[in-house]
């Protein structure tokens, strides 16, 4: 064995402790935001039986086709998979539990993903969402929320400052409706086939949606001229889709239409939708969702209407970065220094009575000069440096010094009787705070 430094696997990324704050920040006002539209959070498990995925999400798509991670059980040989995306798993539990059997649901999860895609800047192996499923629904009423929904996070977040953040909406129909669309784009197809690449040629007959998503700008005149899925609407499928925009009208959200949005998955009927913003560059859509009312009943269930969709968090908080949101880091309040010997043990014991009163703490750990502990307590941001000296705990009491400039209490040192030392830390910070506001 060689000493080389390990490294972490290409795509996937440490959340590294100067960054988490901005994280649970993100995930503070994303809880709260589910909270008040009333979802409940759903956590399944991170490995599926791959046959779940391919069912789902469809064989001849990017992420089945090469993108999902998957294994053999050692043990007894299943075929195994890491989560690509949530909607797959949800839907399975919903089936299992038989969640929707008395009403609807409304449902949540948060966590990682694993895609083994080319990484980029917003593009990673090992990503994570917020997803959202609506399950039990039929009408355009809840489409309409979910749009809105998100539309009242990106305020809750701040991130227009970093870039608008727009909608894209299309209506991808019923099976009957898409079946026609399809005959005629592939016969719209076939008749250019010398300007498609290998990749759209290959993608003719089975997945001939996904050409209308294809990248390759030589691609993009045949596409503009393909025929579109809103002209093979019928009566219903179209008053789904005017339903929907009239709902966000009345809720003043803008949004284009864009009728070559096919989506990645195969799941999708009807209403599907992205918001993108520009300021991210390649990658900038940062939410990506729509309706699936066929999944549960592929999926074994009684015929179960739904829609959702995920959001890209590393996407959604680098743009929160960019919009210079105010995140303070995390710091406890009080930082314990001691002077080693019999003071250590006392130390302890002051610190945990701390706790007990409510306040978040540090003890200094090992060995040090008071100076040099006293750095440390200034690095982590403490409010108050409570000192455990001998003379102090000679007179049952301990020294304490304010840290931040400007402190109205404890800017001189000064020393607390150990029985009123939790309370009158309270007070002090309570009284610090009033001020601030
Ligand atoms: P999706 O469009 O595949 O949809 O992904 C949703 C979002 O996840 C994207 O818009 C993007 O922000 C983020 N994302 C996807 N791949 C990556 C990656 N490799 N690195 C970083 N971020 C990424 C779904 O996953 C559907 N399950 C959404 C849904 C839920 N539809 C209905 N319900």
């Amino acid at each position: 064995m060689s000493n080389r430094k390990l490294a972490a696997v290409r795509g996937m990324n440490d959340l590294l402790p100067a960054d988490a704050p901005l994280w649970e920040w993100f995930e503070a006002r994303v809880t709260d935001w589910l909270r008040s539209y009333g979802y409940q959070q759903i956590r399944t498990p991170i490995v599926e039986p791959t046959e779940l995925f391919v069912k789902s999400i469809g064989e001849v798509t990017d992420i089945v086709e090469k993108e999902m991670y998957s294994f053999e059980d050692r043990l007894n040989g299943e075929q195994l998979t890491l989560r690509p995306e949530f909607t797959a798993g949800v839907m399975r539990a919903i089936v299992e539990h038989n969640l929707t059997y008395e009403s609807p649901r409304r449902l949540w999860s948060m966590g990682p993903l694993f895609r083994h895609e080319r990484p980029q800047r917003g593009r990673y192996r090992q990503f994570h969402q917020v997803n959202v499923e609506a399950v039990g629904f039929a009408g355009p009423d809840i489409d309409a929320e979910l749009i809105v929904m998100l539309a009242r996070l990106w305020k809750i977040l701040g991130i227009e400052k970093a870039g608008r953040v727009r909608l894209e909406l299309n209506c991808l129909g019923q099976g009957d409706e898409r079946a026609r669309h399809r005959q005629d784009l592939v016969a719209y197809l076939a008749r250019h086939e010398t300007h498609l690449d290998d990749e759209a040629r290959r993608r003719l007959h089975s997945n001939p949606l996904r050409i209308l998503d294809s990248k390759n700008p030589a691609l993009a005149e045949v596409v503009i001229g393909a025929p579109r899925i809103t002209d093979y609407l019928g009566a219903a499928s179209r008053a789904h889709f005017e339903g929907v925009q009239a709902l966000l009208r009345v809720a003043g959200i803008e949004f284009t239409i864009n009728p070559r949005m096919v989506r990645g998955l195969d799941y999708y009927n009807l209403t599907v939708f992205e918001w993108i913003t520009d300021a991210l560059g390649a990658q900038g859509t940062l939410c990506g969702g729509g309706r699936y009312d066929p999944l549960i009943e592929r999926m074994g269930g009684r015929p179960t209407p739904g829609i959702g969709f995920g959001m890209g968090i590393e996407r959604v908080v680098e743009l929160i970065r960019a919009a210079g949101m105010p995140v303070a880091p995390a710091a406890v309040d009080v930082y314990v220094l001691h002077q080693g010997g019999a003071t250590q043990p006392r130390a302890f014991q002051v610190a945990e009575a701390l706790r007990d009163a409510g306040l978040d703490v540090q003890l200094h750990a090992g060995e040090a000069s008071m100076r040099s502990q006293m750095k440390k307590a200034d690095a982590s941001g403490a409010q108050y440096a409570v000192i455990v000296g001998q003379s102090e705990l000679e007179q049952d009491a301990a020294a304490v010094k304010a840290l931040r400039p400007g402190a109205r209490r404890y800017a001189e040192q000064a020393l607390v009787p150990l029985p009123q030392l939790g309370e009158a830390l309270v007070d002090a910070l309570v009284a610090e705070a009033e001020q601030d506001e």
